[in-house]
């Protein structure tokens, strides 16, 4: 009989947007594992299970700073992110800028700024937040699509220029999930719910601790060889093409 194997050492993961929705579940999700889980959103919270520091990481300058005090690190996972409607036509440049500011500039700096803890661990691996939106598009939603569809492409660079140190970098793009900016969508009637439950063949939204448990699964060593692709987790309303 083989002896029973020790549990993995505990890992140390930088999670943004650890305050909210999938990031929280993201973070919460490796803290029932036994990781080390250090959270970063626009503001401090010390009533989580993990400490989340003010970080807005719209801002390279402070988002290095930050990063430069980092342990070696063996995860990030970039969730922090928002959406913003707008026909093409009429969106303001503001609207624009808050979005790719966020979405992509944002999980770049933190991307860029976290590499030398991620090649401190030995194996760092990046995982990026994307969206099924980023392979479909839909009406109203240019800087949202655009940012996603840029995260998505950033992390297929990043993956080639970080592999010779050890650090891999693939994306994530999940369906519909119940958080809150989704319900903020719902409750505005930007999104309908029973339009959405129509097209999607799960016929339910994702649960962001489903999404949480996957990320964590996404990190799995049997996952090593994975590098610079995307992983679309959408309950099948990217295969729902045609009405
Ligand atoms: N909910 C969905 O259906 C869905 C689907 C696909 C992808 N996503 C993506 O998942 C990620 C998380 O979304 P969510 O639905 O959990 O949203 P959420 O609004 O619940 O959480 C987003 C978190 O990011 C933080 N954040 C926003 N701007 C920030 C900044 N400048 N600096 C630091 N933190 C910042 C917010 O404070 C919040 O805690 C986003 O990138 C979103 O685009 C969401």
């Amino acid at each position: 009989m083989n002896p029973p194997s020790s549990p993995p050492p505990p890992r140390c993961v930088l999670v943004t947007g650890a305050a909210s929705g999938i990031g929280q579940a993201v973070a919460q999700a490796f803290h029932e594992s036994g990781d080390r889980v250090i959270g970063w959103d626009l503001h401090a919270d010390a009533g989580q299970a993990f400490p989340i520091h003010a970080v807005d990481i719209r801002d390279p300058a402070a988002v290095h700073a930050v990063a430069a005090q980092l342990p070696p690190l063996d995860l990030l996972v970039n969730c922090a992110g928002i959406a913003r409607r707008g026909h093409a036509a009429s969106l303001a440049a503001e609207d624009w800028r808050a979005v790719i500011d966020t979405n992509l500039s944002g999980t770049f700096y933190c991307c860029q700024a976290a590499f030398p803890a991620l090649k401190a661990s030995g194996a760092g691996l990046i995982i990026n937040v994307a969206s099924f939106v980023a392979h479909r598009s839909g009406p109203g939603r240019a800087s949202y699509v655009a940012s996603k569809a840029g995260v998505v492409a950033l992390t297929e660079v990043l993956a080639l220029d970080f592999a010779e140190h050890g650090v891999r970098a693939i994306s994530v793009s999940p369906g519909y999930t119940r958080t809150a900016m989704v319900e903020r969508a719902l409750q505005a009637g930007r999104l309908d719910e029973q339009r959405l439950l129509a097209r999607i063949p799960a016929r339910r939204l994702a649960e962001p601790s489903e999404i949480g448990r996957a990320i964590r699964t996404l990190a799995e060593p049997a996952l090593g060889y994975a590098n610079g692709c995307d992983f679309v987790i959408d309950g099948g309303i990217m295969a729902n093409g045609v009405e």
